[in-house]
């Protein structure tokens, strides 16, 4: 049980009613290393990180949002995907992908049978970067365990990491995204395999690439069905 939790029991004990400010900004001042936990002292459930995430304050990105975005799909998903931060148009509704990139990023999905409902789409980070710059070192770190509890109650068999940044973050390594695709990584603190291929955004720049973005797909999905047998 929490160190709050104990306290709470012993003023429920005593009759004296507990006040907290609002509930929500209780729960949004855990360790950077953990997404928090709940009374009991049990990890977040899936609402109670949805709650946490959408109040948090541990870097400076949330003075400029206008919502977190939590992420996208089924929480029962096999298929994880994982991008970069949200832009102006996902800050403005609240959903990962939602761009001109997102609508590519459903086409390609698409194309292995797969759709936003059936897969769940999360970012690195929750909260939009200023003038669509690239996430700090800070700014990851401080969102990490937010995915890391998304990934560990979602389970998913496999993990695509669209992007350079989300898979060298995803993959703690500084080895360039072309050196990183076409291979079975494992995450480093878990044993979901992950597949790294191009950020849709980069393929809208250069749709010469989509040749290689495709084969990503295949190796995926090829990953994925071994996982299954
Ligand atoms: N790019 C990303 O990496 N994520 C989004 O949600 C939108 C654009």
């Amino acid at each position: 049980m929490s160190v709050e939790a104990r306290r709470r029991e012993y003023l429920k004990a005593l009759e004296i009613d507990v006040y907290t400010m609002r509930e929500s900004n209780a729960e949004a001042e855990p360790a950077d290393n953990s997404a928090g936990e709940q009374d009991d002292g049990s990890p977040l459930d899936w609402d109670a990180l949805r709650r946490v995430v959408s109040n948090c304050t541990r870097c400076q990105l949330h003075q400029g949002r206008t919502q977190t975005v939590f992420g996208v799909g089924s929480q029962s998903a096999d298929w994880m995907i994982i991008g970069e931060a949200p832009g102006a148009e996902e800050d403005r509704r609240g959903e990962p992908f939602v761009g001109r990139a997102g609508k590519l990023l459903d086409e390609m999905l698409r194309a292995v049978n797969l759709s936003r409902d059936t897969v769940f789409i999360a970012n690195i980070l929750k909260c939009r970067p200023p003038n669509n710059r690239d996430p700090s070192a800070e700014e990851m770190a401080s969102c990490r365990s937010y995915l890391a509890r998304q990934i560990e109650l979602i389970s998913p068999k496999i993990i695509l990491a669209v992007g350079r940044i989300a898979a060298q973050h995803l993959l703690e390594t500084d080895a360039p995204l072309g050196s990183l695709r076409g291979k079975k990584h494992q995450l480093v603190d878990g044993q979901v395999p992950v597949i790294v291929t191009y950020h849709p955004a980069y393929l809208l720049r250069s749709p010469t690439q989509k040749r290689k973005a495709w084969q990503d797909l295949c190796f995926a999905r090829q990953v994925m069905d071994q996982q299954v047998l």
